[in-house]
């Protein structure tokens, strides 16, 4: 064979994706298949130096079946999620025909944008079988790697579907609006598809195609501010979102008046805290809300508990070295886990860093103690040390 027939036999894309935090939370779905959120949520955008999801994808002639690897193993390549990004001759519910099984054709694809393969026929018209390398038919092959540890609180699966998704879309030449793609992969993925301040509206459709992420400002907005990653524990959470919101959604009160009246005014708030750089504001609205998320994980029944004592101490701690500053200087959110993320200004790095060092000696890990940007030392003044330590 000669290059040409080469060529045409393998096409290949790596990407990479960022993780993202939200500071208004997503809790709770109004369609589960669609994964329709019953509140907007915002969320920051990370650098992708030291968090990222990387995802190779590659589809060639000579692939007899569709295959997945996770951090290096061998994954179900079936999930219902995964299928749901990567789909194309099926009908994910509710297009599908009533009582049709999987595998059945589409009935109804203008109504279905929800794949990225039948997003590709759409776009650049039916390519199938035309011999291009982006042949539709191939078989598909992914590889994707997380740079931190995998579902335990610290947005994998964010990073992870976006990266899927962009991915998929360079690689059959799909371009334009795609986080309605990765929404369908996991809701708070559709925001990792943005850099900076990113808005996941809510949206009102029934179909869901208003439900869509919107960049609320540039990650060039707010220059100065920085995120710490308090690592607390790397293990797998116990309660996994989505069955921990359907859960809340089903018998938690609170979480209704949340969704309902409390996050509209919050949402507001928090995009002029943004606009104005009002670290003041943004970090008090953003312990605030991780508070009621997890205040509506007590109120669910069987309630889930996502802290534990250590978390308790770093909000604490938080708490004491802004009271001895006299204004908020650091704030924390909390997911689905245990791990701290610590919203911060430059100029507070620092010492905060030197706070938490004196107050959680690293015992054995002390190398690998501080990851990432490098930290500036700090002497910490005896008063701090004795009101804040
Ligand atoms: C607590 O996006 O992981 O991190 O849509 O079911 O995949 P699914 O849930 P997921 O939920 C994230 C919940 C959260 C808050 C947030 O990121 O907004």
């Amino acid at each position: 064979r000669g290059a040409m027939a080469e060529e045409r036999a393998l096409a290949m894309v790596t990407c990479t994706a960022p993780v993202n935090i939200a500071v208004i939370k997503y809790w709770g779905k109004r369609d589960n298949d669609l994964i329709l959120p019953i509140n907007s949520s915002l969320s920051v955008t990370l650098h992708q130096d030291q968090l990222k999801t990387t995802t190779t994808a590659a589809t060639s002639r000579d692939f007899t079946e569709d295959r997945l690897w996770l951090n290096g193993e061998e994954a179900d390549v079936g999930h219902p999620r995964l299928q749901a990004c990567l789909r194309e001759g099926e009908c994910p519910p509710p297009w599908a025909p009533p009582g049709a099984e999987r595998g059945v054709p589409c009935t109804s694809p203008s109504l279905c944008p929800l794949a990225v393969r039948r997003l590709a026929r759409k776009r650049r018209g039916d390519s199938a079988e035309d011999g291009t390398p982006l042949n539709l038919s191939y078989k598909i092959h992914i590889a994707t790697e997380n740079n931190f540890p995998t579902a335990a609180g610290l947005a994998s699966s964010a990073a992870g579907y976006a990266c899927l998704v962009s991915a998929l879309a360079r690689l059959y030449g799909v371009e334009g609006e795609l986080s309605e793609v990765a929404r369908r992969g996991s809701g708070s993925a559709c925001r990792s598809m943005l850099g900076g301040f990113v808005q996941w509206q809510r949206g009102e459709r029934v179909d869901g195609r208003d439900s869509l992420a919107l960049q609320v400002a540039p990650e060039t907005h707010w220059p100065e501010l920085r995120v710490l990653v308090l690592v607390v524990s790397g293990e797998k959470k116990q309660v996994g979102s989505t069955a921990g919101m359907q859960t809340s959604v089903d018998t938690s009160p609170l979480l209704k008046h949340r969704a309902e009246v409390v996050v509209p005014e919050r949402l507001a708030l928090m995009m002029r805290h943004i606009r104005e750089r009002d670290f003041e504001g943004f970090g008090q609205l953003t312990m605030k809300d991780s508070n009621q998320f997890h205040a509506t994980c007590l109120d669910t029944f069987p309630p889930i508990f996502y802290l534990n004592d250590l978390s308790r101490h770093i909000i604490a701690l938080v708490h004491r070295f802004n009271a001895h500053h006299g204004c908020t200087k650091v704030a924390y959110t909390f997911d689905a886990g245990p791990n701290a993320v610590i919203f911060t200004l430059a100029d507070t790095v620092a010492e905060f860093v030197e706070v938490v060092r004196r107050s959680f000696p690293p015992a054995t890990n002390g190398d690998q103690f501080v990851r990432g940007l490098p930290v500036g030392s700090a002497s910490l003044p005896e008063e701090l040390v004795t009101a804040v330590v």
